[in-house]
């Protein structure tokens, strides 16, 4: 029989904030820092390096994630009160997975076509290219970035009117406390 819980075991719930922080540092690293950046600034070096092993750790703490979600007990499926949009919530979750292993897949891709790793990790002190657009792997990275921040809004848009509209208390699902449900609960 599946154990009933009211909320997402706490390593899940720890790697769900830390990617948050992670994934929404990677972004406005790569906006405000890399694209605003041009590559003959000898800053660009750094802060590629600091882009670069943050968007690797992204992709390590999501294997993680995704492994800690099959093995561990999940609350009920949260209903919106719209049978049609409570279909295609699943859909939108493994969506967001597939995006994220997306983007990481097409920096890394960049990464390699430009030589990076040489660059930037182990200082081989080569210019880095005059640009990164000439890579059809780099345009899509940014295509990608701008999604993400849609799906990260919806995501937020979502919870808060679960919290704040339904008034169902979604976001301690995704919080520290007390998971199990006693036998008589909910009967
Ligand atoms: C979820 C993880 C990641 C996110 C959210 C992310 C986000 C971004 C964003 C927003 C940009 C600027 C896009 C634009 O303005 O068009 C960017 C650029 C870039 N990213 Fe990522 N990235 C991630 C992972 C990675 C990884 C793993 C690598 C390489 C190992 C990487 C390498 C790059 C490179 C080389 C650029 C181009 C910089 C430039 O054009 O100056 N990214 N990334």
């Amino acid at each position: 029989m599946k154990t009933r819980v009211s909320r997402y075991h706490p390593l899940l719930v720890t790697l769900h904030w830390l990617l948050a922080l992670l994934i929404t540092g990677a972004l406005v690293v790569g906006f405000f820092g890399l694209a605003a950046t041009p590559n003959i600034d000898p800053q660009k070096i750094g802060v590629l390096r600091l882009h670069m092993a943050g968007g690797m750790l992204i992709l390590g703490l999501m294997v993680i994630r995704f492994v800690v979600r099959m093995l561990t007990a999940r609350p009920a499926r949260a209903t919106s009160g719209h049978p049609s949009l409570d279909r295609i919530v699943p859909l939108f979750h493994y969506g967001f997975y597939v995006l994220i292993v997306a983007t990481v897949a097409t920096g890394f891709a960049t990464g390699i076509l430009a030589g990076l790793p040489a660059i930037v990790f182990a200082g081989s002190g080569a210019p880095l290219p005059p640009s990164f657009t000439i890579y059809p792997t780099r345009v899509a990275h940014g295509y990608l970035a701008v999604v993400l921040v849609g799906f990260i809004a919806l995501h937020v848009v979502a919870a808060f009117y679960h919290q704040f509209s339904k008034k169902d208390r979604l976001l301690g699902r995704m919080w520290f406390g007390r998971r199990a449900i006693s036998p008589s609960a909910g009967q």
